[in-house]
């Protein structure tokens, strides 16, 4: 049997830790996910610190060559919210990576998506939807044109701002609402949406990440280092670090670890306490994404350790 076609991607991102390891494990699938581009968006930082942040990551992998393009400074119009205190001042879990080769893509983040999508890439998005949403108002008839849209954002059951908002929604609920709400997708081709129901499910405890810093080179011992600066109430609680974004990347090479099933979503944008939630109705007859629903932790875990000690081995090992 041939090996598949690897399919082309690209991450709308704000690194951010769990962003980094989702920049990382798509890298280190190359053979199967080619990284087309990097686009920002503002989020857990700033947005000149996310986008400067994709410049590291991508550096640290060995793939100066990916382009990196800001996109929005700010949501559509709610204040702006980010989350240093989860992920540390430099959004990075206070670990100081080099800025490495190339600069910034001159090309903005929304046009960067809508060239993306026009060329049949699929689009990860795993911070606030508002570069997604802004390329949908400019361009309204990308929806039909976009192979896949694949999201982290979410929380069917409870959320993590809010008892009711998840981050990426809760900081653009208005983006979100525009994005999942959009019914134009081609057919057979729903986004697919991984909320904190599905993204809790997979805890990296502390001997997942001394094994992976002890297995590993110096993209390991990063993530590690990353990991042990990522401090988020669910991790105290749980016993564990949640992943989110990189789950999303996993479900375009391995989609066997997770299941999915329809759902009809809305996001509510009203100004009370209710603003940000997202709601799923399985029940619906017309669905507008496939909703994570289970993971298979352990493998998940365990395929992901071994994707990063693989990128360290093909980057040259411990240096
Ligand atoms: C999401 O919020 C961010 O802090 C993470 O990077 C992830 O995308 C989880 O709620
Ligand atoms: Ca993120």
């Amino acid at each position: 049997m041939t090996d598949p076609i690897p399919t082309d991607i690209v991450i709308d991102c704000d690194p951010g830790i769990d962003d980094a390891i989702a920049l990382l494990l798509a890298i280190a699938c190359s053979d199967r996910v080619r990284l087309s581009s990097i686009t920002t968006t503002h989020g857990n930082v700033g947005l000149a610190l996310t986008a400067r942040n994709a410049c590291k990551v991508r550096s640290l992998a060995g793939r100066p060559d990916v382009p990196v393009h800001a996109g929005c400074p700010r949501p559509l119009t709610a204040p702006l919210h980010d989350a240093a205190h989860i992920h540390g001042d430099n959004g990075l879990g206070g670990v100081d990576l080099p800025d490495g080769e190339g600069g910034l893509a001159a090309v903005h983040g929304v046009d960067a998506l809508i060239a993306e999508a026009e060329r049949g890439r699929t689009l990860i998005a795993v911070g606030p939807l508002t570069n997604v949403a802004v390329a949908l108002i400019k361009c309204p008839d990308l929806a039909a044109r976009w192979p896949r849209l694949v999201i982290m954002g979410g929380g069917v059951a409870a959320g993590n701002v809010t008892p009711a908002a998840e981050f990426n929604i809760f900081t653009d609920p208005e983006a979100a609402r525009t994005v999942l709400t959009t019914t134009e997708w081609p057919e057979n081709a729903r986004p697919v949406l991984f909320p904190l129901d599905a993204t809790h499910q997979a805890l990296l405890g502390p001997d997942w990440i001394a094994d992976l810093s002890a297995s590993g080179g110096p993209i390991c011992r990063a993530v590690a280092g990353m990991l042990g600066g990522y401090e988020t109430p669910s991790t105290v609680e749980r016993g564990g670090k949640c992943v989110h974004d990189a789950m999303a990347v996993a479900w375009t090479i391995r989609p066997d670890l997770f299941e999915t099933r329809p759902a009809r979503i809305d996001v509510v944008t009203d100004s009370g306490t209710a603003r940000g939630r997202t709601i799923a109705d399985f029940a619906s007859g017309e669905p507008t994404a496939d909703v994570a629903t289970d993971v298979d932790a352990p493998a998940f875990i365990g395929w992901l350790k071994e994707k990063l000690i693989a990128l360290d081995a093909l980057r040259g090992g411990d240096s």
